[in-house]
């Protein structure tokens, strides 16, 4: 884990209320594991006091990292007007990234909304032959051109709520239509959006005896175990009663949870 300032290379809107900033850190950038955050000080004075948490969504050229961010509150109003020039204090790379190290079995990336960040990563670095990404959106003017951060729009589909681009209707509507003219053995899936999405995956992955990872979000004041902000309750599998999200995770397989409590 690793705090320094680190010098922002852009910070541009590339869909509604949303941002993608690349910040220079050979260092994190070398370390960086699809499905990590970092913990990012948005201002240099005393307001807000704490970091904000946001997935790493990608790397560039070695030397830069990215983050996708969408405008929801104080924080990330602020961020929003720096610019190239402004240096931000970073913690990271942190938490438990996805596990993708089973080979030959096909992917399933399943994201809400601005859940789509970790996903990116981890299309990024997987075989294009062996993931498909399924991105659900409220409407068009939402949704992430993910050729901004060197993807391919081969292996997407895309859902909006309201029909102005792809599906009519929510991400999960894909899967299932996916998931039921699957034939090619049993695929893996990886998921990070909203709560009430990220239940239908896991009921769906339970329901077919499906592998299947999420990434988790809470409030997080610290990012690094030491406040307990962000625990979460964990399965009668587990050893703990609580997982730190933060630490334990984001990403946890489904089993690992207790859904019932979330
Ligand atoms: C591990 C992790 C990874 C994340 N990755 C991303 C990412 O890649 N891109 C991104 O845009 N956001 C991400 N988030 C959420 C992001 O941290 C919050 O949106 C951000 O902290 C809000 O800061 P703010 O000061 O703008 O909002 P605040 O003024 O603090 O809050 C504004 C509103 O946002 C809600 N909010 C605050 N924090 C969260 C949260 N953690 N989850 C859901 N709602 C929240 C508040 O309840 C409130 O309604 C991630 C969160 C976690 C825990
Ligand atoms: S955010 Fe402090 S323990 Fe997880």
């Amino acid at each position: 884990m690793i705090e320094q300032e680190a010098d922002i290379v852009f910070n541009r809107m590339i869909a509604r209320n949303t941002f993608l900033m690349a910040l220079k850190s050979p260092e994190i950038t070398s370390l960086a594991r699809p499905g990590q955050f970092v913990m990012v000080r948005v201002s240099k004075s005393a307001d807000p006091l704490l970091r904000r948490p946001f997935s790493i969504c990608g790397t560039r050229g070695g030397d830069c990292f990215m983050i996708l961010y969408r405008v929801v509150g104080v924080g990330t109003a602020i961020l929003r007007n720096a610019g190239k020039g402004d240096r931000l204090s970073v913690l990271g790379p942190l938490g438990r990234p996805f596990d993708f190290s089973e080979k030959g079995k096909t992917s399933f990336l399943v994201a809400g909304g601005i859940g789509i960040a970790p996903l990116l990563f981890l299309a990024g670095v997987m075989d294009p032959g062996e993931c498909m990404l399924l991105a659900g959106y409220g409407t068009s003017a939402e949704v992430v051109p993910v050729e901004q951060v060197g993807l391919s729009q081969e292996n997407l589909l895309i859902a909006t709520d309201d029909g102005t681009l792809g599906h009519k209707g929510v991400v999960t509507d894909l899967l299932e239509g996916q998931l039921g003219k699957w034939r090619r053995g049993r695929p893996v899936l990886f998921a990070c959006g909203p709560l009430p999405m990220l239940k239908r995956v896991a009921a769906m992955s339970f329901e077919r005896e499906l592998e299947c990872q999420v990434s988790v979000e809470t409030a997080m004041a610290c990012g690094i175990g030491a406040c307990q902000g962000c625990a979460v309750r964990a399965s009668s599998r587990e050893t703990q009663p609580y997982l730190q999200v933060c630490r334990h995770g984001p990403v946890f397989s489904i089993r690992s949870l207790d859904w019932k409590a979330l």
